[in-house]
């Protein structure tokens, strides 16, 4: 399992070299977001036969019930598999990315009920009863949202890696505090590191995201995500 996910990763990290072949690096992450919508249309549901149902009953499996991106996804999941686990490799949701997976880096962040969260740190099955939003919910269709935007036009990201957590935190920062001071965006990002050291651009396209979103009047009151 580890191994499936380390090839998912460099095939993630690998994509940006496209570029030489026509792709660009904002391009690529248009491609990103736009894909992983696909994905997530494909709902998966989880029938449970006679074998399910042994397992649920010798509590190897449990039946949770998950609402990410405003879908419900109906799964059986182990006990101890993290949300993580299953956004990227139940799901498809390759938009979390995986990390450290203890906690220390921010690359795996989503929202949940709009606070932003550790995937990894995350039970599947602690995170039922809430609303879940991944990078993948941030689009409208195939626009992108506006801290993706944001992230595109201040160039905020070099290898891209840490890029879909640290927008996650950028829009849960924005979700309880629409106009934050560089210091509460500091504050509000310290959970998320940038092997890169691309802080700098990250908090310019934090203050670029607050001022598209006034302008989409794409903020969010109480849990809806954009729609
Ligand atoms: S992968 Fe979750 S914090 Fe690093
Ligand atoms: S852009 Fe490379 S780790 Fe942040």
């Amino acid at each position: 399992m580890k191994n499936e996910k380390d090839n998912e990763d460099k095939k993630d990290e690998t994509e940006p070299d496209a570029s030489q072949h026509g792709i660009t690096r904002r391009g690529f992450l248009t491609t990103l977001g736009a894909g992983a919508v696909t994905l997530a249309v494909s709902d998966k549901l989880h029938a449970t036969p006679a074998a399910d149902a042994e397992m649920i009953a010798r509590g190897e499996m449990t039946k949770v019930v998950l609402n990410i991106n405003n879908r419900s996804y109906r799964l059986l999941v182990e006990p101890r598999w993290s949300l993580l686990y299953v956004l990227r490799e139940q799901l498809g949701l390759t938009g979390t990315k995986v990390g450290c997976e203890r906690g220390e880096c921010g690359s795996c962040t989503v929202l949940i009920d709009n606070a932003p969260r550790y995937a990894c740190m995350t039970l599947a099955v602690e995170a039922e009863g809430t609303k879940i939003t991944t990078l993948e919910g941030l689009m409208k269709g195939e626009e992108l949202g506006p801290v993706q935007q944001a992230f595109v036009e201040h160039d905020a990201f070099q290898c891209g890696y840490c890029t879909p957590g640290q927008i996650m935190a950028v829009e849960g920062l924005l979700r309880t505090n629409h106009d934050p001071s560089t210091e509460e965006i500091r504050y509000g990002m310290s959970g998320n590191l940038c092997r890169c050291g691309a802080y700098k651009h990250i908090i310019k396209a934090a203050k670029k995201a607050a001022e598209l979103k006034d302008q989409r009047k794409y903020i969010v009151p109480s849990s809806t995500p954009y729609s």
